[in-house]
């Protein structure tokens, strides 16, 4: 409660904008509470009132009076091919290398920012790439990945930075190991129909309707990780395993790549 409100700049590239709209989903901590008392946001495109030359100038202004304090929070790819993305006539990617290299870290929202996502499918037209293949040398950077990724992740990894200071510990692909330690598999409620070899063989059949292992139906939670089945979607509600969806593996590097959802 005595801290200073962390100063976040959070731009969005080739984006759906679907993390931002995660975020402000947040229950715990609610989206008040992330505003008014942890993240002091300077910059987001969906949410700010401001535009123009007015938006462009403030995030100047942070970088010069918060430099290696304020957050980078980014979400989309960045693309290669040349005049794909600019903003304010700019090359998207030469913004977010300035930007980047006065943070005190940046936070790769989402699974386009964190692995290319759904922009980088193939042909990938954009030539596009993550945002953390951008940063330069020496920021640091944690991967939060999902499409989108649950608001309670994002805010909740925020608030270890405002609490501690410091990046939350992450694993070997820079993802923070509270939310993304546990494959979904061995957390679902669906798990013992697995053990049991009781499987839906349609949406539609007496398995679905019993809750069975949604395995044959495409279900990639065997080889993803992330909180779904820990923190559950809308404040815990429910999440797609629950709701009689397989999981596509949203939150999995190349997860729109690889073959198609539904198939096994
Ligand atoms: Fe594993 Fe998916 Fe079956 Fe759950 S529904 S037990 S995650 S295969
Ligand atoms: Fe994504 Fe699978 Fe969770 S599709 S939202 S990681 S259940």
């Amino acid at each position: 409660e005595t801290r200073p409100r962390l100063p976040v700049i959070w731009m969005d590239f080739q984006s759906c904008s679907g993390p931002t709209e995660s975020f402000i989903r947040s229950y715990q901590p609610s989206m008040q509470k992330v505003l008014f008392d942890m993240i002091s946001l300077e910059y987001n495109g969906a949410l700010m009132a401001g535009s123009g030359t007015a938006a462009e100038e403030h995030i100047l202004k942070i970088m010069n009076e918060y430099p290696g304090e304020y957050i980078l929070a980014a979400e989309g790819s960045l693309p290669l091919l040349p005049g794909a993305l600019t903003i304010a006539g700019r090359p998207a990617e030469e913004t977010f290398r300035e930007v980047a290299a006065k943070a005190k870290a940046v936070v790769a929202m989402g699974s386009c920012a964190t692995w290319g996502g759904i922009p980088a499918a193939k042909p990938n037209p954009t030539l596009a790439r993550a945002v953390t293949d951008f940063v330069p040398p020496g920021v640091p950077f944690i991967r939060i990945p999902g499409c989108p990724p649950i608001g309670e992740v994002m805010t909740n990894t925020l608030a270890h930075i405002v609490i501690f200071g410091t990046l939350p510990e992450v694993d070997e692909l820079a993802r923070p190991k509270a939310y993304y330690r546990h494959r979904l598999h061995d957390k679902c409620q669906r798990r013992p129909f697995f053990d049991a070899g009781l499987y839906a063989e349609t949406f539609n059949d007496e398995g679905a309707r019993q809750g069975y292992c949604l395995y044959k139906l495409g279900c990639r939670g065997p080889t993803t990780y992330n909180a779904c089945a820990e923190l559950r979607w809308n404040g815990g509600l429910s999440w797609p395993i629950q709701s009689g969806h397989p999981c596509i593996g949203c939150a999995a590097p190349n997860f729109w790549d690889e073959a198609p959802f539904y198939a096994r």
